[in-house]
C-alpha cells in the first residue's frame, strides 16, 4: 500500500511515455516486499529534475535517452567506468549526494557470459551510439578484440580508435572470422521488424548472436541466427539485466530475473 513511507523511485528520459522500466520496477518492488512505487517522467528541463530529486529525496533514478552524458555534470559522484563511456543510467541518491552508475554494460555483459566465455573472443559490435559504446567498453573489459561497423564510418572509427579496436565499413566484413555478434544499433526495432542489421549468409553456426533491440521479442536477426544454427540472445535479457542491477544497486537484493523478464513479456506482448 502506498503511504506516508512509500519511497519514490523513477526514470528520466525524453520521450518517456513508451519505457518499460516502470514495469520492470514496480513488479520487482512488489516481490520484494518494497514499499516503493517508480514513475517515468517525462523532464523539458534536466537542471530543475535534478533539483526535484535532491528537493523531494527520490531515492533513485534510472536516466535514459537524452540525458545520460548531459545528466554527468549534475552528479556529486560517477563511477569511473561510467565516466569512461560517457553515460549514466542509475542516480542514486543518500541524502541529497547524487551518484551516477552504468548498468547498460553489465547488463549486456551478464546476458552474454550467460551463454559464453567472453575472454579473447573475437566480437563484431554494430552500432556506435550510447549502447553500442557501453557494450564496446564491457568488451574491452573482458581482452576481446573487437570490429566495430557503423553507418557513420566515422563514428565506428572514433570509438575504435578510443578503445583500441578496429573499425570498418559493414560492406567489408564478409569472411571476417568472428565469434560473436551484436546488434547495438535500432535496425530491426519495430515499425521496422522486417530489417535486419546483417546479410544472413554472414551468420554461420556456432556464432554467439545477441540483439539489443527487444520490440519485436524475437527480431529478424535473431530469426535468422536460429535458422543458421547460431546461439541466440535476445534483448530483453540485457533490458531485463541492466534494470536487475539498478534494483540490486538501490536496495542491495538482487530480484528475480525470471519473475521481471516473465513481465517484461506479457507488456511486449
Ligand atoms: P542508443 O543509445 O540506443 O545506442 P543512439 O545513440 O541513437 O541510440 O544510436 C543508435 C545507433 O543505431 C547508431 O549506431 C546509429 O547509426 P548512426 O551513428 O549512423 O546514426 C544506428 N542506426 C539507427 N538507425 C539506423 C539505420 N536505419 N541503419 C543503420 N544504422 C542505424
Amino acid at each position: 500500500m502506498i503511504n506516508a513511507q512509500t519511497q519514490l523511485y523513477g526514470v528520466i528520459g525524453n520521450p518517456v511515455r513508451h519505457s518499460l522500466s516502470p514495469i520492470i520496477h514496480n513488479g520487482a518492488f512488489r516481490r520484494m516486499g518494497l514499499n516503493a512505487v517508480y514513475l517515468a517522467f517525462e523532464v523539458e528541463n534536466l537542471a530543475e529534475a535534478i533539483s526535484g530529486i535532491r528537493g523531494l529525496g527520490v531515492r533513485g533514478v534510472s536516466v535514459t535517452i537524452p540525458f545520460k552524458t548531459q545528466v554527468i555534470p549534475f552528479l556529486d559522484e560517477v563511477e569511473e567506468v561510467a565516466g569512461k563511456i560517457k553515460a549514466v543510467n542509475t542516480i542514486t541518491n543518500e541524502g541529497g549526494r547524487l551518484t551516477g552508475q552504468n548498468t547498460d554494460w553489465r547488463g549486456a555483459l551478464e546476458a552474454l557470459e550467460e551463454k559464453i566465455d567472453l575472454k579473447d573472443k573475437r566480437v563484431l559490435l554494430l552500432g556506435s551510439g550510447g549502447a553500442s559504446r557501453a557494450i564496446a567498453f564491457g568488451l574491452k573489459g573482458k581482452g576481446c578484440q573487437v570490429f566495430i561497423c557503423n553507418r557513420s564510418l566515422h563514428k565506428a572509427r572514433a570509438l575504435a580508435e578510443e578503445l583500441g579496436f578496429v573499425s570498418l565499413p559493414l560492406s567489408c566484413i564478409d569472411g571476417l572470422d568472428t565469434q560473436v555478434v551484436i546488434n547495438a544499433t535500432s535496425v530491426g526495432m519495430h515499425p521496422n521488424d522486417t530489417q535486419s542489421p546483417l546479410q544472413k549468409e554472414f551468420l554461420k553456426k556456432g556464432m554467439t548472436v545477441m540483439d539489443i533491440v527487444y520490440h519485436p521479442l524475437r527480431t529478424k536477426l535473431l530469426q535468422e541466427a536460429e535458422e543458421q544454427g547460431c546461439q541466440t540472445i535476445a534483448g530483453l535479457e540485457m533490458l531485463a539485466r541492466q534494470g536487475a542491477a539498478q534494483l540490486q544497486i538501490w536496495t542491495g537484493r538482487r530480484p528475480d530475473l525470471e519473475e521481471i523478464k516473465e513481465d517484461l513479456r506479457r507488456a511486449l506482448g
